[in-house]
């Protein structure tokens, strides 16, 4: 028998939300049972439309339900077998989340991106260290979005590294599959954390939420919690604006996928910094700022290094140079010398590494970050 795809997708969406209803109401045999039967279906949707364009997200959804199940159903063992109730060691902390030593990251560590540096010092360094010099207030959601591998993260770490902050690391990716039933909640915790901890210390609190774009979910097919995840955020996103507070709370969220962003959920973020591929000069000074504590032949060139690397990201440069040093760390072990030094890092070793490497930024993905750049840019 064969379903329509919008039967199917609704089928599992209901079902979903009688998992996260049975869930509620602590049925968590059933709503195991029910978590499963979603999960299966979006892999059923998922085997007779391999090319669906939600395709990814419907994945996510199927292990992150099959993965419920799981601790649900093992939460009953637990609850069966004796009174080590797992019910405390499974609540959420916010504390895990906070970072408890400043990181080493700097501005200075990161090659490029004058733009966007520029633009993060003006509208949370500055704000911070001299609120008193903003006397109309000043934006607290800043959106860091662009190809994956060229600095998001890395930004992010470095305000922490540079500011007397408090630093509240979420991977929304991460921890939407895991919450599920308790999203909202656990959202909830994060932000009253944060404004708690500046009422104490009178420190900024800055909430980094990586992969921002995961807290909508299916935005347009909206499955069990999702919904309620994204009206519980763009509350507490408008509860950190609020101009006669001068709570010191910030929200930088980062997104690979800004598309998946609606319009309700930008607004929230009033500066939006395009965080691009490197450009010719960056790439080379990548070349160079991965090959500084590296032996490197005379006949590298790095300027032809860079122009061979059109479309490859930071991340992509780091891992050619670590394949290169690590065809010199080969030869030596295989040689009979293996306490000895490897030879400099040659042209050729670039070359060959290069060749073993696709860029992962096609000219289509760019096409599209730069046009959606255009449309929602705000520095
Ligand atoms: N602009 C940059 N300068 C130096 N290294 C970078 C830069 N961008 C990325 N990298 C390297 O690539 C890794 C992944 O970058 P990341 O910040 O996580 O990218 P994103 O968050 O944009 O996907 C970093 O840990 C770093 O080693
Ligand atoms: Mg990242």
């Amino acid at each position: 028998m064969s379903y329509s795809l919008e039967y199917l997708e609704s089928l599992a969406r209901s079902y979903a939300l009688e998992a996260a209803k049975q869930e509620k109401l602590r049925n968590k045999a059933l709503a195991a049972e029910y978590y499963r039967k979603a999960a299966s279906i979006f892999e059923k949707i998922l085997r007779i439309h391999p090319d669906h364009s939600l395709a990814n997200v419907y994945r996510d959804l199927a292990k992150g339900y099959r993965r419920r199940a799981k601790q649900l159903e093992e939460q009953c063992k637990i609850l069966a077998t004796g009174p080590t109730s797992s019910e405390s060691a499974e609540e959420f902390e916010v504390e895990e989340l906070i970072l408890k030593e400043r990181p080493s990251t700097k501005f200075e560590d990161i090659v490029g991106l004058e733009e966007a540096k520029q633009a993060i010092i003006e509208a949370i360094i500055y704000p911070a260290k001299r609120p008193d010099l903003f006397p109309l207030g000043w934006p607290r959601g800043i959106l860091l979005f662009g190809p994956p591998g060229c600095g998001k993260t890395m930004l992010a770490t470095a305000v922490a590294g540079e500011l007397d902050a408090y630093f509240i690391h979420v991977d929304a990716a991460a921890i939407m599959s895991k919450w599920l039933g308790d999203a909202e909640k656990n959202v909830a915790k994060i932000f009253k954390k944060a404004r708690q901890l500046y009422i104490q210390n009178a420190k900024p609190v800055i909430i980094f939420i990586d992969e921002v774009d995961s807290l909508l979910g299916i935005y347009s097919n909206e499955v069990g919690g999702e919904a309620r995840v994204r009206t519980q955020f763009l509350k507490e996103m408008d509860g950190i604006q609020d101009k006669l507070l001068k709570y010191q709370v910030y929200v930088i969220g980062a997104t690979n996928k800004p598309w998946r962003l609606d319009a309700a959920f930008i607004r929230r973020f009033q500066k939006r910094i395009y965080i691009p591929p490197p450009d010719l000069r960056a790439r080379e000074e990548l070349f160079k700022h991965y090959c500084r504590s590296l032996k490197i032949s005379p006949d590298v060139d790095f300027k032809k290094l860079a122009e061979l690397t059109d479309g490859y990201s930071a991340s992509d440069i780091r891992d050619i140079v670590t394949e290169a040093h690590l065809r010199t760390v080969r030869e030596l072990f295989k040689s009979n010398n293996i306490y000895g030094d490897p030879r400099p890092i040659s042209m050729k070793d670039f070359l060959e590494s290069i060749k073993h490497r696709k860029p992962s930024i096609t000219k289509e993905m760019l096409k599209l970050y730069e046009s959606w750049s255009e449309k929602f840019k705000a520095l």
